[in-house]
């Protein structure tokens, strides 16, 4: 086989068979096929897409790249949450360990963030000691243990993942179908868990900016995992606003303990509890709403994630402490009205920009800036109330200020938010 002839039959629009691809990717992995090759075959995909059954073949290529985790000496149904990415986006930090008060063990490889993006490894970084590597062994022993796990992914792990997405990353070729759902899914995949929720984040925030983007994304990942016999669902979220008050490392930690504690925002609350029921449902267990709100807010979900971080060696103590930010600057509103919106992606670049995210992989992180928001969308709002609170290491400018209070759009007219726009099963 030649590498351009492949080449030349996706560019052409024609479907290339399991061993093709298969050839494809290994030849990637072992260094045969250059980065210039397989980047003008991600192009040909980027503009032909690929049929049902080459993302398949596709993702089983990438499953096999590296190694797999195993994790049937753990007893139960295990599962896994898996989000395409937002602002704000926290609910790592809350579903897993209030699935694991249920009984129900949560083996979890999370990623760092990148632009306006967070990531969950990050967040949980922000407390002291707290020990995202891990190695095989240790990870399911402390599932076995605990009945929960957040670590960092292995290098070992769809090693052709890792290869493609720097390279797509640079070649304009991230935002394809078949390259996002084969990247996430075979990572699933390799992880080993029975069953697997993916919250499939859809606006300006978040990789998919329509619906109808999402539902296809969704369907496809939803039949990438059933394939394989995991139960999968994908859940389509609005990322149009960041998700709940927080966006920034140790302010989003602040946000999960205190909704934990039951003290945090209803409608935050509420979502996180009907992601837990659908999980709890995949992995059989039928659960009321309320049984779950129980859980999340009467200390079980808090004692299952406090055990976790005291496992994984973080500082019980430092978890709770307030962000050392030393400049913490208050937003007012300037007119009534209600808010109409408060665009993710100009956020979650705002707070970038205060070191709480990375421009590029290489940056340093500064875990203690961010924005708190204490007005969501289609809250009411009046002339003077707090609107915002900034937390920076350095005294924001004036044309910083005045640029964040652009983007808050008030509006007169009453608006409806809904989080979950649509359930692929
Ligand atoms: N997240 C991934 O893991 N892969 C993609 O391709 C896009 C988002």
């Amino acid at each position: 086989m030649r590498a351009v002839d492949l080449i030349q039959k996706k560019r052409d629009g024609q479907a290339l068979n399991k061993d093709e691809i298969e050839w494809l990717i290994k030849g990637y992995v072992n260094g045969s096929i250059p980065d210039y090759q397989m980047s003008a075959f991600a192009m040909a995909v980027y503009f032909k897409g690929m049929t049902a059954e080459e993302t398949s073949h596709l993702t089983m290529a990438m499953v096999v790249s590296g190694k797999t985790v195993d994790l049937t000496s753990i007893s139960g149904v295990k599962v896994d949450k898996h989000s395409t990415g937002g602002v704000g986006d926290k609910v790592t930090l809350i579903l897993v360990p209030l699935i694991a008060s249920f009984g129900v063990p949560v083996a979890k490889m999370s990623g760092r963030g990148l632009g306006h993006t967070g990531g969950t490894l990050d967040k949980l970084e922000a407390i002291k000691g707290y020990q995202i590597e891990r190695s095989q062994e240790e990870f399911v022993q402390q599932v076995q243990d605990l009945g929960l796990a957040v670590i960092g992914q292995s290098d070992q792990l769809v090693k052709a993942d890792k290869l493609l997405y720097a390279l797509r990353d640079v070649t304009a070729t991230v935002d394809a179908i078949p390259l996002i759902a084969s990247s996430i899914m075979s990572k699933k995949i390799a992880a080993g868990a029975d069953c697997i929720l993916l919250d499939v984040t859809v606006g300006d925030g978040a990789f998919m900016k329509t619906l109808k983007e999402a539902e296809e994304l969704s369907q496809t990942m939803v039949s990438l995992g059933k394939e394989v016999g995991r139960h999968t669902v994908a859940v389509i979220t609005d990322m149009s606003q960041p998700l709940g008050q927080a966006i920034g490392n140790r302010l989003e930690v602040l946000e999960a303990l205190q909704i934990m504690q039951g003290k945090g925002r209803h409608d935050i609350t509420d979502f996180i509890c009907r992601l837990a029921q659908l999980l709890l449902k995949l992995a059989g267990q039928k659960r009321s709403l309320a049984e779950i709100k129980k859980h999340l807010t009467d200390g079980q979900a808090l004692q299952k994630f406090e055990k976790m971080v005291v496992y994984q060696g973080g500082d019980l103590k430092d978890l709770y402490r307030p962000s050392k930010a030393k400049f913490v600057t208050k937003i007012f509103a300037d007119e009534d009205g209600y808010i109409k919106e408060l665009p993710a992606l100009a956020f979650g670049l705002f707070a970038m920009r205060l070191g709480a995210g990375r421009a590029v992989k290489t940056d340093f992180l500064d875990y203690e800036t961010g924005i708190v928001f204490y007005k969501k969308v289609g809250d009411p709002i009046q002339k003077g109330d707090l609107l915002a609170e900034i937390y920076a290491n350095e005294k924001l400018s004036e044309n910083l200020l005045t640029e964040f209070k652009k983007n808050v759009k008030i509006d007169k007219e009453e608006m409806k938010v809904t989080e979950i726009l649509k359930i692929i099963t």
